[in-house]
């Protein structure tokens, strides 16, 4: 992280996609023994339907290992509504669910807030972004997608920075994440163009 500017890592997330306990230890500790401190850990959930992968990690077997950095759980699930309040149980201060996996976004993100945490709404690439005041009203943010979710290390698809920076202008105070393909290369030009929140995996730990 020392190869970074303070304007650049102050917005950046690590994201832990794992698939043992064993990685998901080492990246967590990474995390931790980080200079500058991440403030926030995502940890992907993939239940390999909504998604072609899986990742380590029951709330249960989260939870027990007693975290002590804050982490949201990016719900990349079928049942998002059913998943959110074993991850909220599990300590996560953040959910992130996708647009694409409910009916009832307006519902769901009332509900996450309900249980007392944030809901931010997660949008893959193919998707159009139409935020109906509504949904706006609930939700603590948006992750776009910069890649279609599942798997790290994949390239940012064309046309993710002009989408960041339409959605800025149309929405100055929305809060605004961007998940898949960040790295040192493109995130200075990705908080230009409006992205609040720099969800990084694999360039991460590769820092
Ligand atoms: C995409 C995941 C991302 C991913 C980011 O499937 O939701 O959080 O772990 O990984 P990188 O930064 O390697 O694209």
């Amino acid at each position: 992280m020392k190869s970074l500017p303070k304007s650049i890592t102050k917005h950046i997330i690590p994201a832990l996609l794992t698939h043992s306990k064993a990685e998901f230890l080492k990246e967590i500790d990474i995390v931790k023994n980080a200079h500058p401190k991440a403030k926030l850990v995502q940890l992907d959930v993939a239940d390999g339907k909504f998604v072609h992968n899986t990742t380590w990690g029951t709330p249960a077997q989260v939870k027990s290992l007693h975290l002590t950095v804050p982490f949201e759980a990016h719900l990349m699930v079928q049942n998002p509504e059913k998943a959110y309040k074993y991850w909220v149980h599990a300590g996560a201060s953040r959910i992130v669910f996708h647009c694409e996996t409910t009916k009832d976004p307006i519902f769901l993100a009332k509900a996450i807030k309900t249980a007392g945490v944030k809901p931010i709404m997660a949008i893959d690439p193919e998707t159009k972004i139409d935020l109906e005041p509504l949904i706006l009203k609930e939700i603590y943010g948006i992750l776009v997608m910069g890649v279609h979710p599942g798997f790290g290390g994949q390239t940012m698809v064309a046309g993710t920075m002009k989408r960041i920076r339409t959605l800025r202008k149309k929405y100055p105070r929305l809060r605004i994440g961007v998940d898949g393909g960040v790295n040192i290369k493109n995130a200075q030009k990705l908080l230009d163009a409006g992205a609040t929140e720099l969800v990084m995996g694999s360039a991460y730990f590769k820092l």
